[in-house]
């Protein structure tokens, strides 16, 4: 089968379209004929040699995927040969072939190409968990979602939207403003021109929102604290803006903050399955019905992995960037 491997850890010239082994699958595993991968900010981490993937996973890129059932384990009674499915694994995505256990595999709705459904697992899975798992949305709350464009982003303003609540983004373009209003944002913020401190009290009339979902980290941490009202919640999803705070705790004592965090990569196949399920009785029905939407931004030839991951680094996407196999 064709799989994008490292030859090594770097830029994208590092990657390179091989023919590698078809994976093994166990009694309790898919394998999946598979011709769609989403793209990653992990996948660029992982190029660079900075995250490796968790014992036991594939060292191929490609963390979610959209194919059809090749072969199942022989303890698996839920899905047969030619089922359409998708979801969340860790690793072994950028490749023809890949193996997933049965738990992690959810039904494509009829509605979605494959291109389409591989837009969705990550950046829903992980909006989903954050604000509907963790945060506890409810109706009418107000959000604040970081990177509103991005793929999580751009998940996160539907599935707030979907809930009842409000929702203020923040983005770093005139057309990634213009795209977060689209998806059904009450006000977008350039960040690079106006302060998204002062636009959320002025949205708020001053109160600040229930809730801020952040994928930058270090950068905002101080104003994040800014925007949030008396016992808000702060979701700490993504570090593109680095890791590192000096904090005063004071004043999440004082205000009776909750800070939130999530990651899904290295979490224990029992809390996978659990999230999985929990995306299947949340966000399936909402993809079904058209209330949310995946936001594909460019679909790219395999061979094209070396500029795909360029668009992504270049943060130009709007949406998800998806490789077709
Ligand atoms: N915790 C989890 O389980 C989980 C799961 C999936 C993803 N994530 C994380 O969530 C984040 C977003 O992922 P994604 O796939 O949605 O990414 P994406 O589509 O590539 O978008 C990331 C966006 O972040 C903004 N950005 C990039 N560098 C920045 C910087 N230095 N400072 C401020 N903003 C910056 C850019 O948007 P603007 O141009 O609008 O500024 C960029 O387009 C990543 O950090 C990713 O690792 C976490």
């Amino acid at each position: 089968m064709r799989a994008v491997v490292c030859r090594g850890a770097g830029g994208v010239e590092v990657l390179e379209v091989a023919e590698a082994p078809r994976p093994e699958i166990g009694p309790d595993d898919l394998l999946v004929r598979n011709f769609a991968a989403g793209l990653n900010r992990a996948d660029l981490l992982q190029r660079r040699g900075l995250y490796p993937p968790p014992p036991g996973e594939s060292v191929i890129l490609g963390l979610e995927f959209a194919g059809e059932v090749a072969e199942a384990g022989s303890r698996v009674g839920s899905f047969r040969r030619g089922d359409r499915v998708f979801g969340i694994v860790g690793g072994g995505a950028y490749a023809d072939f890949l193996r997933v256990h049965h738990a992690l595999a959810v039904p494509i709705p009829d509605t979605l190409s494959y291109d389409a459904a591989a837009a969705v697992p990550e950046a829903f899975a992980t909006a989903q968990e954050s604000l509907y798992g963790l945060a506890r949305l409810e109706p009418g709350e107000s959000v604040l979602v970081h990177a509103g464009a991005s793929g999580v982003g751009s998940a996160a303003i539907q599935l707030a939207r979907a809930r009842g609540a409000v929702v203020i983004a923040t983005a770093g373009s005139a057309d990634k403003v213009a795209a977060c209003l689209r998806l059904g944002a009450s006000r977008a913020v350039n960040h690079r021109e106006e302060d998204f401190v002062a636009a959320v009290r002025e949205f708020t009339e001053s109160r600040g929102v229930h809730v801020v979902l952040d994928l930058v980290g270090a950068k905002h941490w101080e104003r994040n604290l800014d925007c949030l009202r008396e016992g808000g919640r702060l979701l700490v999803v993504g570090l593109v803006g680095g890791s590192k705070v000096q904090a005063d705790l004071s004043v999440i004592l004082r205000r009776r903050l909750q800070v939130l965090g999530t990651a899904l990569r290295m979490r224990p196949l029992e809390e996978k399955a659990a999230i999985a399920r929990h995306f299947r009785e949340t966000v399936l029905p909402l993809l079904e019905s058209g209330a949310v939407r995946p936001v594909l931004d460019r679909v790219y030839p395999l061979e094209e992995v070396r500029a795909a991951h360029e668009r992504m680094e270049a943060n130009l996407n709007v949406g998800k960037i998806v490789l077709r196999l």
